[in-house]
């Protein structure tokens, strides 16, 4: 039994897994990693480099010259690339349309799951992505498996995107990409997302975020004090 506790959120694109995990980790001072942020960073560096997805070795090449860390300003999750800042990048169009071939590729996978069990070794975390209750951490002593209606959280997103000035992209554009990314994530060979057995079902398609951090808070409560 690990006597840090692991916050294991999964779910599907853009159904809030951050907004929850953030206020989580804050509430309870846990540190929160966006497994998600890795996966992309090494989409970023595959683009930039020309990484040829059918090249095995290429793509373990390209992974022996990625260095990611994460920095934390206000439980905001920033990650560095080999030293960049490319927490914004790394969420434009670009990579979220390239994210996720690169995130069905075993060998991706398994580096990636090796850095984010490291991380998740000794310190209480809170961690968000795809397979973090089911691969990453499946004795995680609390799981949550997050969903919304496809149509709000295409809005959601695009409201988001509009928010921090980007016009480039139309709420049916968003909607696609999401629509895609939930067929490519749950379809993929590679640790597909499903939901763990003993993960706690959270739709927040009708709920605000206060009742949901408030639900989840309920959920980890048990476990603070063992
Ligand atoms: O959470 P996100 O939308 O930022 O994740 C980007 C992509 O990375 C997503 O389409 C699927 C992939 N991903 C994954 O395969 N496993 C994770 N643990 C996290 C993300």
């Amino acid at each position: 039994m690990r006597k840090n506790i692991v916050v294991a959120i999964d779910g599907y694109s853009s159904c809030g897994k951050s907004t929850l995990a953030k206020a989580l980790a804050k509430k309870l001072g846990f540190i929160y990693i966006d497994s998600g942020a890795m996966y992309r960073a090494i989409t970023l560096y595959f683009l930039r480099n020309n990484v040829d997805l059918e090249n095995h070795d290429a793509i373990a090449d390209a992974l022996k010259h990625i260095e990611l860390n994460f920095h934390s300003k206000d439980y905001e999750s920033h990650i560095t690339l080999n030293g960049e800042e490319v927490s914004d990048e790394i969420r434009l169009m670009p990579v979220s349309e390239a994210v996720s071939p690169v995130s069905a590729i075993k060998e991706v996978r398994k580096e990636m799951v090796k850095q984010q069990q490291r991380m998740g070794k000794s310190k209480n975390i809170v961690m968000d992505g795809r397979d973090i209750g089911t691969a990453v951490f499946p004795d995680a002593q609390v799981k949550f498996f997050m969903t919304a209606d496809p149509k709000i959280r295409a809005e959601r997103r695009y409201n988001e995107m509009v928010a921090k000035g980007d016009t480039s992209i139309t709420l049916e554009e968003v909607f696609e990409n999401i629509a895609h990314r939930d067929y490519a994530d749950t379809t993929r060979a590679e640790s597909p997302l499903t939901r763990a057995e003993d993960a706690i079902i959270l739709d927040n398609t009708d709920i605000t975020e206060e009742e949901q951090l408030a639900f989840a808070l309920d959920k980890v409560q048990p476990f603070l004090h063992t």
